[in-house]
């Protein structure tokens, strides 16, 4: 592995090698606009590395995904997803003591201000729980703040009142939605137990756990808990590369996570599988659609920036929304059935593998949050409290490497030249 040179006219320029452990190196071209007066273009940063990190390693083309080295398959199968997050946070797993006190700390967490819970009341019913639960975050740095002072940017103590709050937050979004009153967290329950209870109890009574439910959803928060520089984390790094704190930073990328194109898919997909279904369940007229030009049709849940191969999260949840959902009868089943049919036609189809166009994380997961009693707008909310982890993982990695600038790309400009102003009186 040597350095790159680049050479243009009478320009030569060593681009010093940036190694990796494993998977793609970089090459540094920090010295290139300064020595060409030229910078690089690259819309989308889809070939621009903004960093270093050691949080998470994907390998797109041969489908591999771990977290600090291991590998998704076997987290998601032998761990739960507090050990996960800790792991990410921590950059290793912990001992049985280690994640006893880690846990302990953040359920002091669950309880929020009871001011908080008011502002959710000021919500509109009908508002969709992602910007609710981005407000929500925004305001917890002001609770944060009142109740603990400057302690609150402490990074660890700011890491489990994230991780203690957003579960509480999430839900209380959710019983707003529905008119239903909040539940305070039982301390006597698990982290992934007190968010199904403070989403679906009443106080009327004891919740009735499904432990398949439970467990799936531990999952499926596991499989989304990190993946290195997408779009939300991203944004998290850049809003907090300007000295913001955590908590604004974290609101930030729940917005960011949000779009259709990203987070927002699994919701998208959802209502594709429903419109399929209602038109009579012709999954070939749709594949149809997306293949023609004219038409800005996607198949949403497939394709990605990274993986040109089958996203190996995709394939857990793929496995666990089989066993939830063929114990369960009705509707999730057809669409289920449905969803498999996409996926055969769209496998076999020249259109996607020419593009290497595969099901992504969110191509099933709809389908289990709906079985759990999940509106289709709250899944993405699903999606953030899983990757929540990871954003905080990235936000203390970027606040805590000495090589960290503040986010401020460059631009081609290819608007007008300068030109003389006109008076209001001489135009048109
Ligand atoms: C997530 O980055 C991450 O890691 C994200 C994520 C995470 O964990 O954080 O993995 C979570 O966001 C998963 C992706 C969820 N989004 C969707 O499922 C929406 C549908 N997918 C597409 O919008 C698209 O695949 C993206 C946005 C995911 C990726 O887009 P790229 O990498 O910018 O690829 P592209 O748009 O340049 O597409 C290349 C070609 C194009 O065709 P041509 O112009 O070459 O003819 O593939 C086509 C695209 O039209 N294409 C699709 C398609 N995705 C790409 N065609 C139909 N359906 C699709 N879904």
């Amino acid at each position: 592995m040597t350095n790159a040179t680049f050479s243009h006219d009478d320009v030569r320029l060593d681009l010093p090698l940036v190694p990796a452990s494993q998977g793609n190196n970089g090459y540094d071209i920090a010295k290139l606009l300064g020595a060409t007066g030229d910078t690089t273009l690259d819309v989308g940063f889809a070939n621009t590395a903004s960093c270093c990190s050691a949080i998470t390693f994907i390998d797109g083309d041969a489908g591999i995904l771990r977290y600090r080295g291991y590998p998704i398959e076997q987290l998601a199968e032998q761990t739960t997803f507090l050990e996960v997050a800790y792991l990410v946070l921590y950059g290793e797993l912990p001992t049985q003591t280690q994640l006893d006190e880690f846990s302990a700390s953040i359920a002091k967490y669950h309880v929020i201000d009871e001011r908080m819970r008011e502002m959710f009341r000021t919500m509109p019913r009908k508002s969709h729980p992602m910007p609710v639960l981005s407000a929500s975050i925004n305001a917890l740095s002001t609770f944060a703040v009142s109740r603990y002072g400057e302690d609150a940017f402490d990074l660890d103590r700011a890491t489990h009142i994230l991780l203690g709050s957003v579960p509480t937050l999430a839900a209380y979004g959710y019983k707003n939605s529905v008119g239903q009153p909040f539940l305070y967290a039982d301390e006597t329950l698990s982290y992934i137990e007190n968010f199904l209870r403070m989403s679906f109890g009443l106080p009327t009574g004891p919740y009735p756990f499904d432990d398949d439910i439970t467990r799936a959803l531990d999952v499926l928060l596991i499989l989304h808990a990190d993946h290195e520089q997408n779009c939300s984390t991203s944004t998290v790094r850049m809003v907090g590369s300007s000295g913001a704190n955590i908590y604004v930073s974290i609101a930030a990328g729940v917005s960011a996570l949000s779009g259709p194109l990203h987070g927002g898919a699994n919701q998208a997909v959802l209502e594709m599988l429903k419109g399929i279904r209602d038109e009579g369940g012709d999954v070939h007229s749709y594949i149809n659609k997306v293949k023609d030009r004219k038409d800005t049709t996607k198949l949403m849940g497939f394709g990605h920036r990274i993986y040109k191969n089958y996203d190996p999260r995709a394939a857990i949840v793929k496995k666990h929304a089989d066993s939830i959902l063929r114990t369960r009868s009705g509707t999730q089943d057809e669409l289920l059935d449905l969803a498999l049919q996409l996926e055969d036609a769209a496998l076999s189809d020249p259109y996607f593998q020419e593009r290497k166009l595969y099901p992504n994380v969110d191509f099933y997961t709809g389908l289990i949050y709906q079985a759990m009693g999940f509106p289709q707008n709250m899944f993405t909310v699903l999606f953030a409290l899983g990757r929540l982890p990871g954003w905080i993982a990235h936000w203390r990695e970027q606040f805590t490497d000495p090589a960290t600038k503040i986010n401020r790309p460059r631009q081609v400009y290819v608007g007008e030249v300068e030109r003389p102003f006109v008076p209001i009186d001489q135009r048109g």
